[in-house]
This record gives structure tokens, sequence and C-alpha cells, in this order.
């Protein structure tokens, strides 16, 4: 035991999914389909051929799963709420046996003395939207608003932790610029417009929040410290580039509201100008900001890298997860006192952080060992702590993942779960991880600096 290591009395420890990647069932008791149903079923987008049509069967299974979750101590629980559930086509029409299903989770979660945090968009937008034009179409600010409201009204008084976007980037760099995700569009005029109506749909759930809302509301970002491979001008001009793209693009306008000078050298003429109410509305203040950290990247200038123009450099000697990221505690240190530094004292969340690494495929002698992830767990939580010592307001950590679930386009191939699952007969068994976490919450930090198993 290392009381060096404590955290806060009321630090909240978690973990993490969201809907498409755990829930399976996807268009039962009328639910509308989404774009990743349309996208998984496409042939040759996914690793093979996997689809969330059964995923974690967590919608038959959800209590179960927070049964389990008591088990390891958990005390907080991150999940999405799929829009076409409760909505079928995005707008108008309520599905009631949809809204039952969060409501029957959240009453189970409490009953457990879970507390949930609930993520409105994770990334699977009504197929009914998409054909409207999705998030290329400005009325979607409002569809968005509207369902947020839905859930405000429904669920509020259970839920006191809300996140509006889980990820802005990833929807419109996988989704609209290079289209590894749903709805798979490459295009580079899309993208700067799929941002902003992202952006203008947070603000207006933020400003629905605010109207019907008692707890708190944020937004979740992905933040990738930027380093520079070497020290010339075209390098370091392509990390600040790749900076911007990915880190500044979306905490800009909601927090000063304005873009980051280099969006217009990144996109060029497919860089709009957007009117200032546009940023009266994304720039409503929140209550807290989700970070999710998995790494960091070096870049260099590179010609063909389209369109910001900088590629990552591999590290020499680093441990590199099975999604080719490096394993880089010290930038979640970096990322948090950044985030203080740029955007104010406000509250954190550290709402996903893990990793993807190759475990045995079942467990031996009921144990199922994988010390990659542990160390990396321990390792990412000896970095928030300095982080903390260091001033940072940070309120709970989100582990992502609870459960081994469908990593988008890699299918099931990318295990991130502190929770195996078998996939054909659904059966749950906690890894060393999860064992490892269970102690480090039992503890509220302090075994931290023992030895990993
Ligand atoms: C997403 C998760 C995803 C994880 C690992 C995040 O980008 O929010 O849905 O599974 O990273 O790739």
């Amino acid at each position: 035991m290392n009381p060096e290591y404590q955290f806060p009395d009321s630090f909240l420890w978690g973990s993490a999914t969201s809907a498409y990647q755990i829930e399976g069932s996807p268009t039962a008791d009328g639910a509308g389909p989404s774009i990743w149903q349309r996208f998984a079923h496409t042939p040759g987008m996914m690793a093979n051929g996997d689809t969330g049509d059964v995923a974690c069967d967590h919608y038959h299974r959800f209590e179960s799963d927070v049964a389990l979750m008591q088990q390891l101590g958990m005390q907080a629980y991150r999940f999405s709420i799929a829009w076409g559930r409760v909505m079928p086509d995005g707008t108008g029409r309520v599905n009631p046996k949809g809204l039952d299903f969060y409501q029957r989770l959240v009453d189970c979660l409490l009953a457990h003395g879970i507390q949930p945090m609930a993520t409105l968009y994770h990334w699977d937008l009504p197929e009914a939207l998409d054909n409207r034009g999705g998030w290329l179409n400005p009325d979607i600010a409002h569809w968005f608003g509207d369902y947020a409201s839905l859930l405000f009204r429904t669920l509020d008084d259970r839920v006191k932790l809300w996140c509006t976007l889980n990820e802005p980037w990833v929807v419109t760099d996988g989704g609209y610029l290079h289209g590894a995700l749903a709805p798979g569009h490459r295009n580079l005029y899309e993208a700067p417009i799929a941002a902003h109506h992202l952006m203008r749909a947070h603000g207006s759930a933020v400003q629905a929040y605010r109207a019907l809302g008692r707890h708190q509301v944020g937004l979740v970002v992905n933040i990738e410290p930027k380093h520079c491979a070497s020290d010339t001008p075209q390098d370091l001009a392509a990390t600040r580039r790749a900076d911007a793209y990915m880190n500044r693009q979306y905490l800009d306008p909601a927090f000063f509201g304005r873009y980051p000078e280099e969006m217009t050298e990144i996109f060029g003429d497919a860089w709009p100008q957007w009117p200032q109410a546009d940023f009266d509305l994304i720039k409503q203040p929140i209550d807290f900001l989700g970070l999710n950290y998995y790494t960091r990247s070096v870049n260099r200038h590179d010609e063909q890298a389209w369109p910001v123009k900088a590629s990552p450099v591999k590290q020499k000697h680093a441990t590199i997860t099975e999604t080719g990221w490096e394993v880089y505690p010290q930038g979640l240190t970096d990322t948090l006192l950044w985030l203080k530094n740029r955007y104010g004292e406000l509250p954190l969340y550290i709402t996903e952080n893990g990793s993807a690494f190759y475990d045995p495929p079942e467990a031996e002698g009921g144990q199922l060992n994988d010390p990659l992830r542990v160390n990396y767990l321990q390792k990412h939580l000896q970095a928030i702590h300095h982080a903390i010592k260091q001033g940072v307001n940070l309120r709970g950590y989100f582990a992502w993942s609870l459960l081994d679930n469908l990593e988008w386009s890699h299918g099931f191939s990318k295990r991130f779960g502190l929770v195996h699952v078998n996939l054909q007969t659904q059966q749950r068994t906690p890894k060393a991880s999860a064992h490892y976490y269970a102690r480090v919450i039992a503890s509220n930090g302090a075994i931290l600096e023992a030895p990993a198993d």
C-alpha cells in the first residue's frame, strides 16, 4: 500500500461502453436502424464481416452485466443511448420500448449503487436522418436538441452526468473525410460542414439542458498530444496542423467561439465561413469536459498525407497496442495539464482510457492473464494521479472498456475489455486487469505502486 497514490475521497471509478458496440438487437422492439447497422452490413466494410447484430447481447443481459460491475466494485458506468431506439426516425415519433430499456438500465445501475453517466451520441446516427443528409444537414442541430430534450425529461431525475457527443473528431475524420467509419464518406468539403453541425448540435443540447436539466452536462473529446519528429520548420508546422486538426478544432469553438487559424491552411477553399450566431450557439458553458486518452503521435511533414500533410513516425522501443498505438502514459498527465492551462479550471473526467492487446482465448484455471493491459492501466492511473497533484480538477476515471466489444470496423478482432466475452456463449470472464482495477478501486488508488500482476 502506498498512501502517496490515494485519490480524493469523492473520486469516481467506473468503466465505459457504447450502445452499438455492446447492445446487439439493433432493430428490436421498434428501434430504427442506424448508419452503423447499414455500414456493418455493407460488404467489405468490417473486418471478418462482423456486425453489431448480437455484439455482447447486453440488450438482454444488462442486469447480469450491472451485477458484474458491482462485484468489481465499480462506482460509475458510462454508457450511450442509441438515438434510433428511442426515436426510430430520429425526429418526432417516440418508441416507448426503447426508452424503457434505458430507464430499466438506469434503475438497475442505481439499485446496485452505480452512478450512471449517459452519452447521447456515440456515432450511431439513425439511418432515417442520414437519408436526410445526416450531419451535413443544418437542421440536425435542432433534431439533436429535440432528442436530447426527450432524454433529459425522462431521465434527468436519475442521471446526474450527461455527455452530448462522443469524440466529434472521430465522427468527421472517420465518417466524412477518410470513410473508414459510418457513413463512410471521403470528402474534403463535407468534413468541415459535418464538424460544424456536430458542434452546433452539441450547443443545442446544452441549451436544452439548461432549460430542462438540474445536474451536469459536458462534451467528450479525444485528445492526442502531437509531438514533433525534428526541429525543422516543416515538421514543426506539420505538428501544429495535426494538433489543430485533432485537438483544437472542437475545443476552441466550444470554449473560445472560434476555429484554430490552421484550419484554412489544412482545408483550403473547402473551409467555410460561418455566421457569428453559430458560434454563440456552440459556445454554451459546460459543466465538465470528458477526455478520452489512448496515445500520442510524433509527427513529420508529409506531402502525401491528405489533407493535413503530417504523418506519424513509429517510435522505436515503444510498447505498441494491437490498434498500433504507442503506450505513452506521460501524455495523459500532459494533456490534463494542457486542458487546464488552455481551457480553464472546469471539472474533468477521463471518460475513456484503455488498450487492446492480444488475450489468451479462454481462461485457464479460471484465470485470464492480460499483463500488458494491467501495466497500461497502472501506468495511466499513476499518470492521472500526477496531474491531480499538480492541481488538475479531475473528478473520475472510466476505463475503456467494461467488455470486449465490437471495435467498429475492426469488428471483434481488437479486444479492449477488462472482462473477456466469449462471443459464442456470451460468457463473461473478468481478466486479471479487471481484478487489478477492482483492487485499485477498493483502495482508492493506494495499491498503485504495488507491482502489476
Ligand atoms: C471510442 C470507442 C472506441 C475506442 C477504442 C474511442 O475512439 O469512443 O468507441 O472503441 O476509442 O478505439
